[in-house]
């Protein structure tokens, strides 16, 4: 699959998109500075999966959360602003993940995959 632009301009804070990368449906987190300052106050080392928070977003585009949003556990999709943790929560049994899509409920193993991007403007991404 060819690599995709994705305009981050219509993604108001507090908002995201979902668009479809190789077939795989990437969620794109425009968050806010609550939802940024809550994935780094964890401490990585109660983790599961321990990340932290500026490993998986690019620096200088902090509130930027792109991740693969097929959950780690059986590969539903899971439901981007739900769940426990105003992450993600998967329907199918119950996976919960964080602002940083950091699993932090249930049986996924994992954390949210990220996608291989680049910021090409302050206002647009490159995926694949
Ligand atoms: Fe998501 Fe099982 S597939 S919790």
């Amino acid at each position: 699959g060819a690599p995709i632009e994705v305009d981050l301009a219509p993604i108001a804070e507090g908002q995201d998109i979902k668009v479809f990368w190789r077939g795989k449906p990437i969620y794109i987190m425009n968050r806010t500075k609550k939802q940024v300052e809550e994935a780094r106050a964890v401490p990585v080392s109660s983790l599961p999966d321990p990340q932290t928070d500026q490993a998986r977003v690019k620096e200088g585009h902090d509130q930027w959360l792109v991740v693969i949003g097929i959950c780690t556990h059986l590969g539903c999709i899971p439901i981007a602003h739900e769940g426990a943790y105003d992450g993600f929560f998967c329907p199918c049994h119950g996976s919960v993940y964080d602002t940083s899509g950091r699993i932090r409920q249930g049986p996924a193993p994992l954390n949210l995959p990220i996608p291989p991007y680049a910021f090409v403007s302050d206002t647009k991404i490159k995926i694949g």
